[in-house]
């Protein structure tokens, strides 16, 4: 089954060919982070005037790099929400217009449910049930997954995301935006133990996290270290991704053997993160704990999570109607 996957919830077009969601044949995303930059975070209606402006020729080269005729997709997959309004409806539309007019089904997607399948594209995916961090710049989250469809979310965070964090420290400490990339690189050069911030464990058997507590004690550093805080960017940026670090992978090990899974799934932007990835193998193997990542481009948005996601709707005879809309936010 060959299907067509489109994303635009935030910040990024893209668009996806995949095959049986597993091969993919080819993988488009356009960056917005030119346009926002100035701004230090994501400006929603630029946001949308920008997919606007480049979904068309995103697609088109999709579809011509992958290489097949689009009389041949079975199917459009595309993101329905979490995300930004305006942004969602610029690929939703398009999705929706673009079914219509091939006369194919088409499946509005979680992005979310997108993220937790992008392990599914890589060669050695997690076998059911697995526990799975989705640690991205609007969500962290634990979830205890069942089926490519099915999971229960255990814990998540109770004021920023993990990457907010990282794009907030970065806008801080004057490095743009988006900042998680850029901290992921400074903290290469710095030492982590040099300045310690604070780690939120909340309660240390509940998997629900707080970074703006970690956010704030970075603010403070900074106006109490007025005249030497910027020869210590790299130490600053070490420090504060040790700290939120050490409680991803504590809560995600400690949620994996709650659940009784020998298998975790990482997903989500700040799954690129360097220190992250290792720190996560390293911890888990130590309890004989697999760990599956997603390669860094499956890790931030992208439009062949969606693509694969939908195969396993579709598969299960789930294609949505017309008069589905898009979500903002998942409900609680
Ligand atoms: O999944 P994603 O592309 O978009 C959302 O669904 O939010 O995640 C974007 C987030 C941003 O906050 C960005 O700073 C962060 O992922 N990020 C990183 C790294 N690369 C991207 N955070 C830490 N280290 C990285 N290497
Ligand atoms: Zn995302």
């Amino acid at each position: 089954m060959i299907i067509l996957g489109i994303e635009t919830s935030c910040d990024e077009t893209a668009a996806s060919v995949v095959v049986d969601g597993k091969k993919i044949l080819s993988s488009i995303v356009a960056s917005q982070d030119d346009v926002h930059h100035p701004f230090g975070g994501v400006v929603p209606e630029l946001a949308s005037r920008k997919h606007i402006q480049v979904i068309v020729p995103v697609v088109n080269e999709a579809i011509r790099k992958s290489g097949i005729d689009i009389k041949q997709l079975n199917a459009i997959a595309v993101t329905r929400g979490p995300g930004l309004i305006g942004a969602l409806l610029v690929g939703f539309c398009f999705a929706k217009a673009y079914a219509f007019a091939l006369d194919i089904p088409w499946i509005g997607v979680n992005h979310l449910e997108g993220h937790i399948n992008s392990v599914f594209l890589e060669s050695s995916p997690p076998p059911f049930p697995f526990t799975a961090l989705l640690v991205s710049g609007g969500h962290t989250n634990i979830y205890h997954v069942l089926t490519h469809t099915e999971y229960r979310l255990m814990g998540q965070t109770r004021d920023d995301a993990a990457g907010e964090a990282f794009d907030k420290v970065a806008k801080m400490l004057g490095l743009g935006y988006p900042g998680g990339q850029i901290i992921d690189r400074l903290s290469k050069e710095g030492d982590p133990e040099k300045i310690a911030f604070p780690r939120s464990y909340l309660d240390k058997t509940g998997f629900d996290f707080s970074f703006s507590g970690i956010k704030t004690a970075v603010s403070r550093y900074i106006q109490t270290h007025q005249d030497e805080y910027k020869q210590q960017i790299q130490d600053i940026a070490a420090g504060f991704q040790a700290s939120v670090i050490d409680v991803l992978s504590y809560k995600i090990i400690y949620a994996a053997k709650k659940n009784g899974c020998s298998h975790i799934a990482l997903a989500g932007g700040v799954a690129a993160n360097n220190g992250l990835r290792e720190r996560v193998r390293k911890d888990a193997f130590k309890q004989g704990i697999t760990v599956h990542i997603p390669s860094v481009h499956l890790c931030g948005d992208n439009a062949a999570m969606i693509a694969a996601a939908g195969y396993y709707y579709l598969v299960d005879g789930k294609v949505s109607k017309m008069d589905l809309d898009v979500f903002s936010r998942v409900k609680r």
